[in-house]
Parts: C-alpha cells; sequence; structure tokens
C-alpha cells in the first residue's frame, strides 16, 4: 500500500480508501451477512488499506464495528456522516449530535476521525455553516470528532458549487469530492484551493455507474456525439474507451478509471466501493500503478474535460 497524508489534518492515510456505500454495501446489497461483510473489510485491511468510509443511511456501520472489534482503533481512520436535511426537514444540531452519538455506538468506538456533513448542496450550505458546524466545533472539543469534513452531492451538483462555497471558511478540513474521466471539474474547481490550504481530499464515483458498465459509456457518447459535445468519432464505436487499452496503458477500463483519479494532482484517497473479493484485490492494484501514460491522461483531459455530470448514476450530464 502507498500511503500519503490527509491534508492538514495530519491523518496518514491509504491512498486506496474503503467506500461502505455506494450501490455495493460490502455486499449486503447483494446478500452477504453482516460477518461477511466485516470479513470483507478485514480483507482490505489486510491489504493496507486504513482508510473506511460509512454513513448512517448506507447500514454498515455496524459491519464496520464488527470489523473494529479485530483491529487496533488507532490503525484505521474512520469517517462517518450526518445527514443535514431531508424530505425538505432540516436536521438540527441536537439531531446532527444524537446522530452522531448512534454511530459510535454502532461502530463501538469512542471518536470518529472525520465526520462529514453528508450530501451538502450549495443552498444547503450556509445552514450546516452557521447552524451545524458550530455544534460539530463543540463535539470535536470533547474528543467524540477529531476532524470535520463536507461531502458534496455530485448527483444534483455538477460544478462544485457547494465545495466552492465552503473553500475559503477553515472548519472543514476534509472533503469528499466526484471526480473521473468524464467528470473533470474538480481540477479546476476544487483542488487548487484544497491543495493550498491543506484540505484533504476524498474521491468518489471513480467507477460508480458509469465505467463498470461498457454499454453505457457507448450509448452516453453517442447522444453525446449526437449532441456535439464530443468528438463524432466516440459516437461511432461500441468501445469508446478502447484506446486507453494498451501494452504499458491501462489493463481494462475499471484500472483506467482507478488510475486516472489515483494520480490526479489534488487527490488524497480514493475511495471505491464493492462487494466482491476479487474487485477488492484487483482495484488496490490498479490503484499502485503507475499513472496513465502522459500521452493517455492528456487525451482524457482533451476529449472529455469540459463535459460534467457525465455517468453520475441516472444523469447522462452535459458539456460546460
Ligand atoms: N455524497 C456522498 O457522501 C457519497 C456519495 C457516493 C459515494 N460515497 C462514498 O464513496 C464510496 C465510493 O463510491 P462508490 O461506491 O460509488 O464507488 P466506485 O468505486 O466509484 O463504484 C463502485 C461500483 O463499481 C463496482 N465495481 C467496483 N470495482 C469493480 C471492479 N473491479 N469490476 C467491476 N465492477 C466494480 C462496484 O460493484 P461490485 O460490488 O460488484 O464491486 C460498485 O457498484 C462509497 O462507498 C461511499 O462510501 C459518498
Amino acid at each position: 500500500m502507498q500511503y500519503t497524508t490527509l491534508g492538514r489534518t495530519g491523518l496518514r492515510v491509504s491512498v486506496a480508501g474503503l467506500g461502505t456505500g455506494g450501490f455495493s454495501r460490502m455486499g449486503l446489497k447483494s446478500g452477504k451477512t453482516e460477518e461477511e461483510s466485516a470479513r470483507l473489510i478485514l480483507d482490505a485491511v489486510d491489504l493496507g488499506i486504513n482508510f473506511i468510509d460509512t454513513a448512517p443511511p448506507y447500514g454498515t456501520e455496524g459491519v464496520v464495528g464488527k470489523a473494529l472489534k479485530s483491529i487496533p482503533r488507532d490503525k484505521v481512520v474512520v469517517a462517518t456522516k450526518s445527514t443535514v436535511r431531508r424530505d425538505g426537514e432540516w436536521w438540527t444540531p441536537e439531531r446532527v449530535v444524537a446522530s452522531l452519538d448512534n454511530s459510535l455506538r454502532l461502530m463501538g468506538t469512542d471518536y470518529v476521525d472525520v465526520f462529514n456533513l453528508h450530501a451538502v448542496e450549495a443552498q444547503m450550505y450556509d445552514y450546516a455553516l452557521n447552524t451545524l458546524a458550530p455544534a460539530l466545533v463543540e463535539q470535536q472539543r470533547k474528543g467524540k470528532i477529531r476532524h470535520i469534513g463536507l461531502t458534496e452531492n455530485p448527483i444534483v451538483d455538477f460544478t462544485n458549487a457547494a465545495l466552492k462555497r465552503a473553500l475559503h471558511d477553515p472548519v472543514w478540513e476534509v472533503y469528499m469530492v466526484g471526480f473521473h474521466m468524464m467528470h473533470q471539474g474538480a481540477r479546476a474547481n476544487v483542488f487548487p484551493v484544497t491543495r493550498q490550504k491543506g484540505i484533504g481530499t476524498l474521491i468518489m464515483f471513480a467507477v460508480r455507474s458509469i465505467f463498470a458498465d461498457p454499454p453505457r459509456v457507448a450509448r452516453e457518447m453517442k447522444e453525446l456525439a449526437a449532441k456535439g459535445h464530443v468528438e463524432k468519432w466516440l459516437g461511432e464505436t461500441d468501445d469508446p474507451l478502447g484506446f486507453l487499452v494498451h501494452a504499458g496503458g491501462a489493463a481494462n477500463m475499471i484500472d483506467a478509471a482507478y488510475r486516472f483519479v489515483r494520480h490526479e494532482p489534488g487527490v488524497d484517497v480514493v475511495l471505491f466501493g464493492t462487494g466482491d473479493a476479487a474487485h477488492l484485490r484487483t482495484n488496490v492494484a490498479s490503484l499502485l500503478k503507475p499513472p496513465l501514460p502522459e500521452s493517455d491522461r492528456t487525451k482524457l483531459a482533451a476529449l472529455f474535460g469540459h463535459l460534467e455530470g457525465i455517468g453520475l448514476d441516472g444523469h447522462q450530464g452535459r458539456s460546460r
């Protein structure tokens, strides 16, 4: 494993981070028992992963708790989250603190290393900063939270609007950012300032719902080419990313997707979610490989750097 420092938190973290949410939820979604899912977390730790991300809506905090029983607590960096608003209801500071306490109980620990406000959108930002952040700072003083962070909601926020608003407020030490081969906006919107200010970055959506689905990549390219948003040839092939796979290049599209994100300047931890022990191993192997050849990186930036929101779950995205 390779390790890096998570911005000014000073935490030493593995460059591969285990996301226990996403579509896989450590396999719980596909019928794994909590014990089997916890075993997968321990496999990840055996591979050197020390960053584990969870959140109450994922239903995996209990699984993380089971795994933590076999790991010295200070050997892993654990992140969880709280909702800010759901179904039109704003969560009060008391409710957020109760959520934190419940997370600690489920995970069987008395602190979280990174506590994130979850899926914050630009219009939620003032409330997050002015009403919730002071309560989190209070919990930090009590030792229940080490560092405070913010995750964006790329599915509705294609332009990192919430994170851009937060860049100059020092309470946030960690960001979770959506970034991938066809959603590269954070390169200009986020990473220059996070690097300058020492905000740690956790990357989500490297593969998510598009790069594990080659027919979808081809379908979306055809639609984008028809609208003139990408070069015409990309809509005329069933393998638009095939140019990345060659001797000295990527082994396949997923290998390309994780390596692309891993070596972007400003990226600290690449989260991936899986319920599959074989995917766990190949993803870690990809993240430990060298960058994609410079010519392929340049081509990805030239072909897709202007797109935003492509492949973020059901969305078809758009061109800037
Ligand atoms: N707003 C937020 O705060 C937010 C939003 C989304 C995600 N997150 C966090 O970010 C983490 C990562 O996001 P993500 O789960 O969307 O991760 P991801 O790594 O971008 O995508 C994971 C998806 O790709 C599949 N996959 C992974 N490796 C594969 C492989 N080698 N071959 C084929 N398919 C593969 C997985 O299915 P298999 O189970 O089959 O491997 C899963 O469906 C989440 O777990 C969560 O912790 C946070």
